[in-house]
């Protein structure tokens, strides 16, 4: 385990860019009465906490400064607070919290956490919560099922992979929007991909077979008017505005907001053992090198999920699938 002297966590205290985050060193927390204090290994990121960080989002624009940033981790238990029941010190867990995530150690209320499956990666833990715990969400409230034929926009994204690969387990068929970079990539997956922009109307009917049901637009550009293209019933189409809400309800901190959180993070982890979906973690950075890691989210063009680990084998980044397929002639 680290030296408890080596304990900081990434902080900004102004509005902006990544570059506003800085390593604030910081003393090691102690768990209180129900807490936990967590070694994390490894921590997401997501759009979600760039638009909170930016100002664009501005729900709990009264959280004092400095703040914070990301929301999901998974680690070690380091220390146990007195009233925990069901976590030991040693145990490998997943967890979520509004923000603080990206930080070497983390104080969390119990609640906020499930046990990591040993199958489960430390990368793929890592990245887990807010985009798997959305697309659950979003995939229970249309009540997606075997007789839909559902199109997901931005499928080869966090969100979208996770979505898509869920329907498919559900027995929907499934269309996924991506460049034709990720073709392959969805296909692997039982996707069915198509190309965005122009003319995706006409190109989903060619592939779509039967009328679609169901529209989820994870990326917000087009997609209502797409969507009543091919028909789909209004109460049957989820914007990107809708997953704002999803993730937003995700994040509060009362109780039962916390419980449902911790739920489908605990269905998350359990599909993913199961093997009903597989998180495709297609950049792994030094928590150092964490402006880099945003930059990167920020291309839009990442491959399922990126993560951060406290304590990297290497600092040297992990080749990414991506930029191998694009150095290729
Ligand atoms: N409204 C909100 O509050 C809200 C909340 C969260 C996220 N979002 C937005 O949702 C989007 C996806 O989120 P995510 O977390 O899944 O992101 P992500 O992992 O960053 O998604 C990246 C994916 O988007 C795809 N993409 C790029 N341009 C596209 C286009 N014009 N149409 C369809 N797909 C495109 C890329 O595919 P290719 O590489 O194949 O192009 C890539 O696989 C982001 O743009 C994000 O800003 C909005």
């Amino acid at each position: 385990m680290r030296a408890p002297t080596d304990v900081y966590s990434y902080r900004y205290t102004r509005y902006g860019d990544a570059d506003v985050l800085h390593r604030h060193q910081v003393p090691l927390p102690r768990p209180g009465h129900g807490e936990v204090l967590v070694d994390v290994v490894t921590s997401g990121i997501n759009h979600m906490e760039v638009f909170l960080r930016n100002g664009k989002e501005d729900t709990w624009h009264d959280d004092p400064w400095p703040r914070g940033s990301g929301s999901d981790f998974a680690g070690i238990v380091r220390e146990i607070g007195d009233g925990v029941v069901g976590f030991s010190v040693g145990d490998d867990v997943i967890g979520h919290v509004r923000t603080g995530a990206h930080a070497t150690h983390l104080v969390v209320p119990a609640t906020h956490l499930v046990r990591k499956h040993r199958s489960i990666e430390w990368e793929v833990a890592g990245g887990l919560f807010l985009a798997a715990a959305t697309a659950l969400d979003t995939l229970d409230d249309l009540k997606i099922g075997a007789d839909d034929t559902v199109v997901i926009s931005a499928a080869a994204g966090g969100v979208g992979s996770i979505e898509a690969q869920v329907a498919r387990h559900r027995g929907a068929r499934v269309i996924g929007t991506c460049g034709e970079r990720n073709f392959d990539y969805l296909r692997q997956l039982g996707i069915i991909p198509v190309r965005y922009g122009d003319g995706i109307v006409e190109r989903i009917e060619r592939v779509s077979r039967r009328p679609v049901t169901a529209y989820i637009d994870n990326f917000g550009k087009d997609g209502r008017e797409v969507a009543e293209a091919l028909g789909v019933p209004a109460e049957r189409y989820r914007s990107s505005e809708d997953r704002r809400d999803v993730e937003l309800a995700l994040l509060r901190d009362d109780p039962d907001s916390v419980a449902h959180a911790t739920r489908m993070l605990q269905q998350a982890a359990d599909l993913a053992a199961g093997g009903a979906f597989r998180l495709l973690v297609s950049g792994l950075y030094s928590i150092e090198d964490v402006v880099e890691a945003y930059e990167d989210l920020h291309r839009l063009h990442s491959r399922g999920k990126i993560v951060l680990a406290t304590n990297p084998v290497t600092r040297v980044r992990m080749l990414r699938a991506r930029e191998l397929f694009e150095a290729m002639p």
